[in-house]
């Protein structure tokens, strides 16, 4: 695994987007995020009701990358605009793997930005970082984003019934997972 990426931040770019380092100026933006109940419909999350919740997550954050354990990005528009943000966690660098998780505002919903922001963290986590697995956790009723990983070719491989609990109720998570053949 190529593990300069931890100190020398990759800011990746495609066609509509590019993708920046998560700092400290985001918390507006995970704040944004995860206090929306849109949002995180699909998500085992209370939504957050105080900006500091959203320090603690960046916090957290930081600390994983700090430990190697995650890479986090803003996702911009190439008009300027933040509009969500991805990032690799649960990352094991003696055997390759990372999960994969994103979140757009909803406003940015049903354009196709997800499948271009999951198509180009794959072929990072993939050709640049050095994985040999990835996989995403997705609520099964998440179609939209069960799509963005199926289209790149993650494939389904079973679904945690009841593994997560929040607003209230269990959530199951299916788990889409890629593996690289060349490595
Ligand atoms: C999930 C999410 C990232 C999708 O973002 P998006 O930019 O709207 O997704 P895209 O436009 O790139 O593509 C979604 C695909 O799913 C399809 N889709 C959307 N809603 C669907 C539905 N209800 N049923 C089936 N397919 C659906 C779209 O048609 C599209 O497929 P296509 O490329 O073949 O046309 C976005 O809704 C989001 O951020 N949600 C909140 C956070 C979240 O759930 N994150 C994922 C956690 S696992």
């Amino acid at each position: 695994m190529n593990e300069k990426y931890f100190l020398e931040f990759a800011e990746l770019k495609t066609e509509r987007l590019y993708f920046t380092k998560l700092t400290k100026e985001d918390i507006g933006l995970l704040y944004s995020f995860n206090s929306s109940e849109e949002s995180l419909r699909y998500i085992a999350r209370d939504p957050f009701t105080k900006i500091e919740q959203a320090e603690e997550l960046f916090n957290n954050f930081d600390k994983g990358v700090k430990n190697m354990e995650m890479l986090w990005w803003r996702i911009n528009l190439i008009t300027g605009e933040s509009i969500g943000y991805c990032g690799l966690f649960n990352i094991c660098m003696k055997t390759l793997k990372a999960e994969v998780g994103y979140g757009l505002l909803p406003d940015y919903w049903g354009k196709g930005y997800a499948g271009e922001m999951a198509k180009r963290i794959t072929e990072f986590g993939m050709n640049n970082f050095g994985l040999h697995r990835m996989w995403g956790r997705i609520e099964p009723k998440n179609k939209a984003s069960i799509r963005v990983l199926q289209k790149l070719g993650y494939c389904y491989e079973g679904t945690h019934r009841d593994v997560e609990f929040a607003k209230n109720k269990y959530f199951d998570m299916s788990i889409y997972a890629l593996i690289n053949e060349e490595s």
